[in-house]
């Protein structure tokens, strides 16, 4: 399982479809995120993307910034070496309902900026609310700033707590919420 080339250790890991490379100097670390891995007790938490987030980088640039954000999650995910971010974005409600019913039940926490439908659904209230992990409302904007129908949120309710207006790094400080938990 851990193979050694000159002065490295090596394990690949491998969870949910994605496997990575670690080494290590020293032994005793890599069997810790080994045994980690094995039994479940790395964090699996979710980011899931509402409508229009998949035109991150081209769409409205002065709002949303000009990184997609397919660029951008490496960056976060190697930040986190011993948590499972794991992403999915849809344009369609009901298929953003499917995959927080599927993952919501078994993973520590759901990162979600429904995008539009963050005003408008009460669908996604009730399925936040079934769920067995708590969620993290987010938005890159500040929508607070901006028009008057951005100011409410249908899913607020449900969700363990909103963070917006940070750019990207708001994905970072849910995590980041998620994990103090
Ligand atoms: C958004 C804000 C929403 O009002 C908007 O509809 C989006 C993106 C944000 O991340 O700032 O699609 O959720």
């Amino acid at each position: 399982m851990i193979s050694r080339h000159k002065d490295r250790f090596y394990l690949y890991l491998s969870q949910a479809g994605r496997g990575r490379w670690i080494y290590e100097k020293r032994k005793e670390i890599l069997s810790f995120c080994f045994l980690k891995s094995i039994t479940g007790m790395a964090k699996k938490i979710m980011i899931i993307n509402g409508p229009n987030l998949n035109l991150l980088g081209v769409r409205e640039p002065g709002i949303y910034g000009d990184s997609s954000f397919e660029s951008y999650l490496p960056k976060l995910r190697s930040r986190y070496e011993d948590v499972e971010i794991g992403y999915y974005q849809s344009n369609i409600e009901g298929e953003l309902i499917g995959k927080m019913q599927e993952v919501g039940f078994s993973c520590d926490g759901i990162v979600l900026n429904a995008g539009a439908y963050t005003h408008t659904s009460v669908a996604l209230l009730d399925c936040i609310r079934s769920l067995r992990c708590p969620t993290i409302e987010v938005h890159i904007s500040n929508v607070h700033q901006r028009e008057e129908f951005r100011h409410h949120s249908m899913i607020s309710a449900g969700c363990k707590g909103v963070i917006c207006g940070f750019g990207l790094d708001s994905y970072r400080l849910a995590i980041e919420a998620l994990l103090a938990l």
